[in-house]
């Protein structure tokens, strides 16, 4: 009943030139949109180009992050209406890299969270350990709380449609997965916790995984009952990969 999804985050790559020749690519390979829901997110600059490639196609762009305000006196930030005019329809919220690098704390998420459903956005919400929160063997209380931030201020009806990607932060441009059965562990305990919230959402929800997935490992992951798909990295910056990642999803 869960459509799978795989999902491009660019990060911080690709000038508008760039950006048209690969998403021009994945969308002349045609790959099957009842099989598999393929989401790209360009950097900010890139979302017009490829939003114009795209016209017409069921190949779906994202933002990469939003600001929680509509308007206003915020220098250097993009709302979530501003993505709506241009045509998203996703935007990832949580990156661990926004978590680390620029401090967001779940309550900034779920700001954010909040602004992107005001909008019209679907968020993809990340949630994910650090190497040493696994070590100590909090990797469940860490991505449950990510998710609680989220679940506790939102009721089902307007919680259903949000993507979960499950990132592991060591697994991350790292060339170090998890392995099938250390992602679909967590994956189960997260789809629980959502089927807690609500059995509707538990089932419908889909839940992505991240984190050095490439062409070669991307089949047995995905094979795994409660992994719906993946949020790719450096491997969706190469056409000819992503869509075989593409592939072995659908
Ligand atoms: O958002 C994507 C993830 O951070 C995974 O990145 O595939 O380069 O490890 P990666």
């Amino acid at each position: 009943m869960r459509q799978p999804m795989v999902a491009g985050n660019w990060k911080m790559n690709a000038t508008r030139w760039e950006a048209e020749n690969l998403v021009r690519a994945i969308k002349e390979a045609e790959p099957d949109p009842s099989a598999v829901e393929i989401l790209v997110c360009p950097p900010f600059t890139a979302i017009d180009a490829v939003a114009r490639v795209l016209k017409g196609s069921p190949i779906r762009y994202g933002a990469q992050n939003l600001f929680w305000e509509k308007n206003g006196a915020y220098t250097g930030e993009i709302s979530g209406e501003m993505l709506r005019d241009l045509g998203c329809r996703y935007v990832i919220l949580g990156h661990s890299e926004r978590r680390q690098i620029f401090g967001e704390s779940d309550q900034d998420v779920a700001r954010k969270y909040a602004a992107a459903k005001r909008s019209g956005l679907i968020p993809v919400l990340c949630v994910g350990e650090t190497e040493e929160q696994r070590s100590q063997g909090i990797t469940e209380q860490v991505v449950s709380a990510q998710l609680q931030a989220i679940l506790q201020q939102t009721d089902a009806a307007t919680f259903h449609g949000t993507v979960i990607a499950y990132e592991p932060v060591w697994a991350i441009g790292t060339g170090l997965t998890a392995t099938p059965d250390q992602a679909q562990e967590v994956h189960a305990f997260l789809r629980a916790e959502l089927h807690a919230f609500d059995s509707g959402v538990g089932a419908s929800t889909r839940i992505l995984y991240g984190g050095s997935v490439k062409a070669e490992n991307a089949a047995e992951i995905f094979s795994r009952p409660d992994i719906d798909g993946g949020l790719i990295g450096g491997a969706s910056l190469k056409a000819e990969e992503f869509l075989r990642i593409c592939a072995a999803a659908a």
